[in-house]
């Protein structure tokens, strides 16, 4: 890797975009790149709409007085677009045309699986003569699916999101006694659903990961609901069901087949079980960041714009929990860069 730091820095003109599905703690991000780089030097363009605004060619200029205020909020300031084109060979050619046009000699690209892939492609490989294109990644998207880091930015706010809505649902459930579906995001991937489902203590959760037959998952609602509605004593006789999107039935299929089998139970169970779905749908991805997120998304920013300035490219700031055991239970918190 050939390192060129004139004047302190490998780069001298980064763009920052958000693509794919926005997440809180994007525009954390955001914010601590623009001011580190600021800090080193570098011009700041924030492009808007992901890839697409890329090839639309939407730049702005980032200053300190533009991202200061928008730690707090959600979604992102540079705004998001899916852009399947970009898996072309040819858009990306034509992207680093742009970028080099431009004197963008760096990218930060903050999104999911699809558009860090991407971002990969775009920095690799490049044709003799091009102009150097340093690419680095951040990896943000509610549904925690990405892999090489255990955390990626908007999920914490995301589960607290899930989980105080169910608290919410759970006062209702217990005045009529009630079933709720309650089905949460995540695309094919389980983890907000199984998180949130602990954290709010459902009675069962469904997941694309284990639960793809159809009617095991009907098999599966009944059981939990039967076993609840028919509690002793003064026990509570709701249930809170979480579902992950991903599951093999929609949440009015499951509604129906599981109305269908309580009608028929319902001497057996001995009263009639009401059942309820709730789509929490795009709220899940909305909503201030979390303290977590905000300092996860700054912390990633510090990473990534730290390689592209010593040089490094082509490389994803990640989130792995500590994983040898400290020499002593009485560490002190190390100054945090
Ligand atoms: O990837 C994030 C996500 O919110 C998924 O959980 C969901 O399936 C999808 O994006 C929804 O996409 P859109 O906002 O394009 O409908």
């Amino acid at each position: 890797m050939s390192v060129d730091t004139t004047h302190g820095s490998a780069v001298s003109r980064v763009a920052i975009l958000t693509s794919g599905g926005d997440a809180p703690g994007m525009n954390a991000a955001i914010r601590t790149a623009t001011m580190f780089l600021l800090s080193k030097g570098v011009e700041v363009v924030g492009i808007k709409r992901g890839y697409r605004g890329l090839m639309e060619e939407r730049f702005r200029t980032l200053t300190l007085d533009k991202v200061s205020p928008i730690l707090r909020e959600g979604g992102t300031v540079l705004g998001s677009a899916r852009c399947p084109e970009f898996h072309e060979r040819a858009t990306r050619d034509e992207a680093r045309r742009i970028l080099a046009a431009r004197g963008i000699d760096g990218v930060l690209v903050i999104g999911g699986n699809g558009s860090l892939t991407g971002a990969n492609l775009l920095g690799h490989p490049q044709e003799k003569g091009d102009q150097k294109l340093a690419v680095v990644g951040i990896p943000a998207s509610i549904d925690n699916d990405i892999g090489l880091t255990s955390y990626a930015i908007g999920v914490d706010t995301a589960i607290n999101t899930i989980v105080e809505a169910c608290d919410k649902i759970a006062d209702t459930a217990s005045a009529f006694d009630r079933t709720f579906l309650i089905e949460v995001m995540g695309r094919a991937c389980g983890y907000l659903a199984m998180t949130s489902a602990v954290a709010s203590g459902a009675d069962n959760v469904l997941f694309p990961e284990t639960h793809t037959d159809p009617e095991a998952l009907v098999e599966t609602v009944v059981r939990t609901v039967k076993k609840v509605a028919m509690r002793q004593g003064e026990r509570e006789r709701h249930s809170l069901i979480i579902k992950a999107e991903g599951t093999s039935l929609s949440s009015s299929e499951l509604k129906d087949a599981v109305d269908a089998r309580l009608a028929a139970e319902e001497a057996d169970i001995g009263t009639v079980v009401e059942t309820r779905v709730t789509v929490l749908g795009h709220v899940v991805r909305g909503g201030r960041p979390s303290a977590f997120d905000r300092l996860l998304g700054s912390r990633f920013a510090n990473v990534a714009v730290d390689a592209l300035v010593r040089g490094v490219d082509r490389h994803m700031a990640a989130w792995m929990m500590p994983i040898a055991p400290p020499a002593s239970v009485a560490v002190k918190s190390p100054v945090d860069p």
